[in-house]
């Protein structure tokens, strides 16, 4: 609900309010973003400058309330008087437009640049600010558990402006806060990294054309109390691909500037007389729940109002991928016998991933040619597709349609296609990028792809993008501009296909793609136990529907680490689920081990993806309806390890449960000569015997089966004893390095 009465603009929501209000020189001054409070407490929050501090620049000399600097403000002009971060820059020109006019919508206010927003609001709110030649026009959407804000500037004048700098938004919030960013780089995204914002600027950007694995867009700002599950965290994000920035200072009168939106470095955009530019929505949520609060608040708006509506709360096939098990080196045949295997491990979808098409070997040479390679594929992807289909398997493709080899047939027809300025290419990993600011390339585009999904049955496409950009300023909105374009054009019309965005993993994983695509391929770093940072990192802004986590071999690909394939199964559970290893060479009990895993996912699918996420002290647990799904995770094992406890969040303290652990199995290779001291005969440890008796059989590992209170898990239920190296005891857990369980929480019978 938002009401304007009395220079009080209130929005009011399930989760929040938010109060501000115009003063008598028509600032907006904000007043309060946190936990519903009502809308007579606005005068509550009302900062009073009282006679004003010392060295103020004063708008009126009489008004010691009248100074910029020190009032907290929903938008700032540049120059003025605030001698604060300004949210917009017109290249050196004095701004400050003041209010002029409001209006409230129903719903949202679509925009019209050709950004992607969420959808299906309440209400919004559109307060104008004006001054001769130019407008600000600053929109409020209100969604359930976030607001939404954007800003668009509008030249009203005769002569082109020169827009340098536009904000999405700029808040002044009251008191002092940490800042968290989510920075890594190539397999090592989302790390969380949490400071305290002082008097310096702190500034979270990226440059690199792409919301990047550098800096992810999202970032919080918490009570230095804070804990997971109190106290009070703000979340901004902004639903946008490319280059972003964002800022936190405090000031002298203890308030903390924030702002977001597109970055400012090297931006510069020529606004004709009459013209408008649309700068990006932003998301902002708070909660007085802590981190927990916060990243529900996000989750629920992601899966609810950013997701496209088709897949929204809608099961998510297992897949499998042959990229890490294949690499380029595959035909038809090998193809189909890596599906016929995942088909009898349960998997849902078989994607093929690089190499189908023109020369695409190895990574030098074939980007951009959409030609199928009938060396390796003879009957085609249709042939491939029906064939995949008639295993009951649906079939999936991968494009990199945005890049371009040097070697190749498209890149030698129209060498001007690319993303270039006057000096010589640069490439990364051997291409260079389509100018997608170009019509003429945004239409080859669409119809080299378009051309390709209706050629046979294909109901998920990997979007794949792997090199940073050389564009700079207004080429770089432009080029992400084109991006949306091309992605309405091709999956607009074909709303079934599920679509699976990826940047050399997580290099563009913001809820711009998002809009687009309901999952992301969150890295290319599948090793468990480094992913149990990356998703940490990731929940906090996107909910577990967001993003693709598949089980790979062991020894892994970037990190040679050992870990269980139990352990793998149970991280990639909390996600949607995948498998990318070569199947030829798995053994009978990883067969079975992979069968018994996707049985559970499938059965508790809907839970992992779209359950109510939360983080515990060395895991994930996720609740729907009356079910709950706890995933526990170790490190490295020590010797007679202590006790260990599970405590279990957000159940019925009152309501008794049953706690059961999936049933895991114990390889015998696992205790090497240790089989000696307990075996009957003489067995070599390294002998044909041990490996065969390894391949075939297993033994069980302690289960948990435990009958208690929702008050008993909440304060933590003990569990089964670990392996203390004094034998083989089947009721306890013998899980070695990297070890871990899934719990499954329900109601007792
Ligand atoms: C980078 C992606 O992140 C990988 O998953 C894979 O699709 C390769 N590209 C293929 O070249």
């Amino acid at each position: 609900m938002i009401t304007c009465e009395n220079g009080i603009f209130a929005i009011q929501a399930e989760a929040y309010s938010y109060l501000f209000r115009v003063n008598h020189q028509g600032r907006l001054e904000h007043l309060y973003f946190g936990a519903p409070v009502k809308t007579t407490d606005a005068e509550a929050f009302y900062c009073r400058p009282g006679l004003g501090w010392g060295a103020s620049l004063l708008l009126d000399d009489k008004d010691p309330a009248s100074c910029p600097d020190t009032m907290a403000l929903e938008w700032s002009c540049s120059g003025r008087g605030d001698l604060r971060e300004s949210p917009m820059a017109f290249g050196g020109q004095t701004k400050s437009p003041v209010y002029h006019s409001h209006a409230v919508f129903d719903g949202i206010a679509p925009m019209e640049s050709g950004l992607p927003q969420a959808q299906e609001a309440s209400q919004t709110l559109l307060v104008t600010l004006a001054q001769p030649g130019l407008e600000i026009q600053l929109y409020y959407t209100a969604f359930p558990t976030v607001l939404t804000r954007r800003t668009v500037v509008k030249n009203t004048g005769s002569e082109t402006l020169s827009l340098t700098k536009l904000m999405s938004f700029c808040l002044d919030l009251p008191g002092s806060y940490h800042i968290t960013t989510f920075d890594g780089s190539w397999i090592q995204e989302m790390g969380k990294h949490t400071l305290p914002v002082l008097d310096s600027r702190i500034v979270n950007e990226s440059t690199t054309g792409f919301s990047s694995n550098r800096h992810n867009p999202g970032i919080l700002l918490s009570d230095p109390e804070a804990t997971e599950d109190s106290g009070r965290v703000y979340g901004f994000n902004l639903v946008y691909s490319g280059n972003h920035y964002s800022s936190a200072q405090r000031s002298h009168q203890q308030l903390t500037r924030v702002m977001m939106g597109i970055s400012p470095d090297n931006f510069c955009w020529k606004l004709a007389p009459g013209a408008d530019f649309e700068a990006p929505e932003a998301v902002l949520a708070v909660s007085d729940a802590g981190f927990d609060g916060l990243s529900q608040n996000m989750h629920r708006f992601v899966n609810d109002h950013i997701i496209p509506k088709k897949w929204q709360n809608r099961a998510r096939p297992i897949l499998y991928n042959d990229w890490e098990g294949c690499g380029f080196r595959f035909d038809h045949n090998r193809l189909l016998g890596l599906a016929r295997k995942a088909k009898k491990l349960g998997c849902e979808l078989f994607v093929l991933d690089d190499g189908w098409f023109g020369k695409r070997n190895d990574d030098h040479a074939g980007l951009g040619d959409y030609t199928v390679n009938k060396k390796k594929l003879p009957f085609g992807l249709k042939g491939l597709a029906s064939a995949v289909n008639k295993l009951g398997m649906e079939f999936g493709l991968w494009f990199e349609p945005e890049s371009v080899n040097p070697d190749s047939d498209l890149y030698r027809a129209h060498p001007d296609w690319v993303l270039r300025d006057e000096h010589p290419l640069i490439l990364g990993r051997h291409q260079l990028l389509l100018d997608l600011t170009k019509p003429e390339v945004r239409d080859y585009i669409v119809e080299k792809v378009s051309r390709v999904l209706d050629s046979a049955n294909i109901s998920y496409v990997k979007w794949d993008m792997n090199r940073h950009s050389v564009a700079l300023g207004e080429k770089s909105h432009r080029y992400i501009l084109g991006l949306y374009d091309v992605l309405g054009r091709i999956f607009g019309p074909r709303p079934n296909i599920l679509l699976e965005s990826c940047a050399s993993g997580g290099n563009r994983f913001d809820l711009g793609m998002l809009c687009f695509s309901p999952q992301i391929w969150c890295s290319d770093n599948t090793d468990p136990i480094d992913r149990l940072a990356i998703q940490t990192g990731l929940s906090y802004l996107y909910p577990q529907s967001t993003f693709g986590a598949h089980v790979s071999a062991a020894p892994h690909a970037q990190t040679l680490r050992h870990t269980p394939l139990a352990t793998r199964g149970n991280v990639s559970f909390f996600g949607c689920l995948g498998y990318e290893l070569d199947l030829k060479h798995l053994l009978p009990v990883e067969i079975k081990e992979i069968q018994a895993q996707i049985t559970f996912y499938k059965q508790y699918r809907k839970i992992f993806q779209f359950g109510r996420f939360r983080r515990l002290a060395e895991g994930w647990q996720v609740s729907r309806g009356d079910t709950t799904l706890a995933g526990l995770y170790s490190g490295l094992c020590h010797a007679a390890p202590g006790y260990q406890w599970l405590k279990v969040k957000g159940l019925n303290p009152k309501v008794d449960y049953r706690m059961v652990s999936r049933q895991q199995r114990l390889r015998i290779g696992q205790f090497g000569g240790l089989i000696t001291h307990i075996a009957p005969i003489s067995i070599n440890p390294h002998g044909i015997l041990m490996r065969t008796v390894d391949h075939h059989v297993t033994l069980p590992d302690g289960q948990e089966d435990i009958h208690c209170s929702g008050a008993a898990l909440a304060s933590g239920v003990a569990l089964a004893p670990r392996f203390l190296g004094t034998g083989y005891d089947k009721n306890a857990r013998t899980q070695g390095d990297f070890g871990s369980n899934v719990y499954v929480i329900e109601p007792a019978p």
